[in-house]
């Protein structure tokens, strides 16, 4: 089989990469990436000579481009998008570029090709906001209901992909997933933001109350529920992946941060909130489960534990991020808070 991985020098993508590659070594892999702040082929140095790999820069809006590196493409896998909320209030027209205009780009081209699947990835925040007090969970009956200019565009792309599957039969599938975690993810996500500000000695920004809810996986686990959906998953469906099994606040996270790095509370710094933040995400995975028997393999807490190890080993990896143009970022998102 060959694959066209978009966005595979990202936080999933290129875990998935390397996942694929470890557990399909009869595959071969084609990653086309733009390269935007977000990307990184420093992810990817182990296996950039690997005979199964190739890389392309380029832009999934390029009709053009796509169509060539669509040749004899099996399946395709698609994560490029501008995957960060704070990023899309600041500037929500790259947005609606790379995540809706970029996935029509890749389903016509798909659908020229007539490739056998192509598989996309999504998020639980195409559903909205639960209330605080909702023991209800996301399923993939749940309307949809995006509050954000990026949870908007994943909900229009995931519309798209849809529509390929009903108007003209391509073999879609569709994963919205929870918030993930692990290595290689970009310091301007939660997570890995507290883990390297207190590497640093600095304070973890928390927006507005503190008291909201995510759902937490452990992004290896995603990877696996992909490759289960990619090659067990039935045309046309969407199935859910999420970590969580109780709700655990941004607050009760930091405070696991800090416990695990030994650092205490006067490390957290109260800012302005994020505006439409949505209250709670919490992801019903049972249809995943039972029908294709995926389920998290780490705990929250182990998970958090490998994370932080991660960081703490591999200080240069988000050292040189987080100078250069991640300055400018970070200025004008926290301003003199921090
Ligand atoms: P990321 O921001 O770390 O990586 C995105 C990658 O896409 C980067 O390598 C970037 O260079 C590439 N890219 C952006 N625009 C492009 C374009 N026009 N053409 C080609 N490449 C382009 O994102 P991530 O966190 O790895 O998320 C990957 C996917 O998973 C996204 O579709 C996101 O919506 C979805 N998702 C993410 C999470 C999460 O918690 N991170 C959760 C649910 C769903
Ligand atoms: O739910 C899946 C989504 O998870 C993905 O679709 C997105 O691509 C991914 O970025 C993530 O979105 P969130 O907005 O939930 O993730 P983020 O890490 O930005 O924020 C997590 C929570 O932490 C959220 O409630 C906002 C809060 N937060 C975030 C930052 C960056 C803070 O309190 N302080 C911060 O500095």
């Amino acid at each position: 089989m060959k694959l066209l991985v978009t966005g595979g020098a990202g936080f999933i993508g290129s875990n998935f990469i390397l996942y694929w590659i470890k557990n399909h070594p009869e595959d071969k892999i084609v990653n086309l990436d733009k390269l935007t702040y977000a990307g990184n082929l420093e992810n990817l140095t182990s296996i950039q000579n690997n005979p199964q790999y190739t890389f392309i820069k380029g832009d999934i809006c390029d009709l053009g481009l796509v169509d060539k590196v669509m040749e004899g493409i099996d399946i395709v896998v698609h994560f490029a998008a501008e995957s960060h909320v704070d990023r899309s209030i600041l500037n929500p027209s790259d947005f609606v570029l790379t995540n809706v205009v970029g996935t029509q780009v890749l389903l016509d081209a798909s659908l020229k090709k007539k490739i056998k699947k192509f598989h996309h990835i999504s998020t639980d925040e195409v559903f909205g906001s639960l209330e605080l007090n909702d023991m209800n969970k996301f399923t993939e009956r749940t309307n949809y209901s995006p509050r954000s200019p990026y949870s908007a565009s994943k909900a229009a792309s995931d519309h798209l992909v849809r529509s390929y599957f009903h108007t003209y039969d391509l073999p879609t599938t569709i994963t919205n997933c929870s918030n993930n975690f692990g290595p290689y993810q970009f310091p301007e996500k939660l997570i890995p933001l507290a883990i390297t500000n207190l590497l640093e000695n600095k304070k973890v920004p928390v927006y507005g109350d503190g008291l909201y809810i995510r759902d937490w996986l452990y992004v290896e686990d995603h990877a696996r529920a992909i490759d289960l959906v990619i090659q067990k998953g039935k045309v046309g469906e969407t199935y859910l992946a999420g970590g969580m099994t109780e709700d655990v606040s941004n607050l009760d996270l930091i405070k696991k941060i800090l416990n695990i790095m030994g650092k205490d509370e006067s490390y957290i710094e109260y800012v302005k909130d994020r505006p439409g933040h949505d209250r709670k995400y919490s992801v019903d995975w049972s249809k995943i489960k039972n029908e294709l028997g995926w389920e998290p393999k780490y705990d929250f807490e182990i998970g958090l534990q490998k994370t932080i190890d991660w960081y703490k080993q591999n200080v240069e990896w988000w050292k040189k991020i987080k100078s250069g143009e991640y300055q400018n970022y970070y200025q004008k998102q926290y301003g003199a808070a921090i």
